[in-house]
């Protein structure tokens, strides 16, 4: 395995790299979420490349950018075991060299859902997964299905500005109990840790909702309201059943619709999504 830390290491190394050439972006602080993507890329890649960047964009001013966990030689173990060929771990001014102005924003898809709460956010995330797709120009990447807005604006701006990348989404990763792997899991407290999968558990209640005939998107929303209701400590950010590409909320779940359920728990916002497939009548 190789670690570069410039773009032009990078270039170099993987001009001469056999493709096609799988690409998992990270923030680091690797856990089985990152691995299962990496897992996938390894089988379909003749070379696979896993970035580890916290990417200051996407912070907001009050948000944990100087906090985010953080352990590189662990990645960097990880990613070996993982079979990744190249890690690219780059220095932010390599990343965003000069005083960078240039954004792209996904109009619409950004803006409601975790980006209300976090208006700059996926601003930073489609800037910086652009940069990363123009410094690499893998033939695949690999993104979770737990950020599935994040999914959705990356399809989103791959397709709009013709980045001849094809987007890999992959399924979330749980713990035993239910709660999505995420590195800001360490955050918990104990106590807190034991309440986090009600958000699994309100995904879930829609789920069995939905096969007992239930089909009206506000209704199948509330049976999630109240099981976070019923979680002490915890305060719903939102839940919605919107349509899976456009993440507008759906009147009735007739055809494959997603839930969608962010929560704060302590200081943590916990987010989660799971499908929602309507049985055949
Ligand atoms: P990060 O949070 O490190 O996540 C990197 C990738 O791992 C994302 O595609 C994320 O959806 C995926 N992932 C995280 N937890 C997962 C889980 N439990 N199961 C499956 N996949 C999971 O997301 C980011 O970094 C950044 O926004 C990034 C895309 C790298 C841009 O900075």
């Amino acid at each position: 395995m190789r670690v570069v830390e410039t773009v032009a290491d990078l270039r170099r190394l993987l001009a001469g790299a056999p493709r096609p050439v799988g690409f998992v972006p990270t923030m680091g602080y690797l856990h089985q979420g990152h691995m299962s993507l990496v897992a996938r890329a390894r089988s379909e890649s003749a070379t696979v490349v896993l970035s580890i960047f916290v990417n200051p964009t996407q912070f907001g001013p009050n948000e944990d950018l100087d906090r985010y966990p953080r352990d590189v030689p662990r990645d960097l173990r990880m990613s070996d075991e993982g079979g990744v060929d190249v890690v690219f771990a780059p220095g932010a001014s390599e990343v965003y060299p000069r005083q960078h102005r240039t954004f792209v924003e996904v109009k619409g898809l950004q803006d409601r859902w975790e980006g209300a709460s976090r208006p700059e956010h996926f601003r930073g995330v489609a800037t910086v997964v652009t940069l990363l797709f123009r410094m690499l120009q893998p033939d695949r990447a690999y993104f979770g299905e737990k950020d599935y807005q994040q999914l959705q604006i990356v399809r989103r701006l791959t397709e709009d500005l013709r980045l001849d990348v094809e987007i890999v989404g992959c399924p979330t990763i749980r713990e035993p109990d239910g709660l999505a792997c995420s590195s800001r899991n360490v955050y918990l407290r104990p106590d807190e840790r034991q309440r986090a999968p009600a958000l699994h558990r309100a995904l879930e209640s829609a789920q069995k909702a939905l096969h007992a005939g239930v089909r009206r998107g506000t209704m199948l929303r509330d049976v999630m309201t109240s099981v976070i209701e019923q979680t002490s400590g915890a305060t719903l950010d939102y839940a919605a059943v919107v349509d899976p590409e456009t993440l507008e909320p759906v009147e009735s779940v007739d055809h494959e619709a997603r839930a969608l359920i962010a929560v704060h728990l302590g200081n943590l916002h916990l987010i989660d999504n799971a499908p929602l497939i309507p049985p055949h009548k």
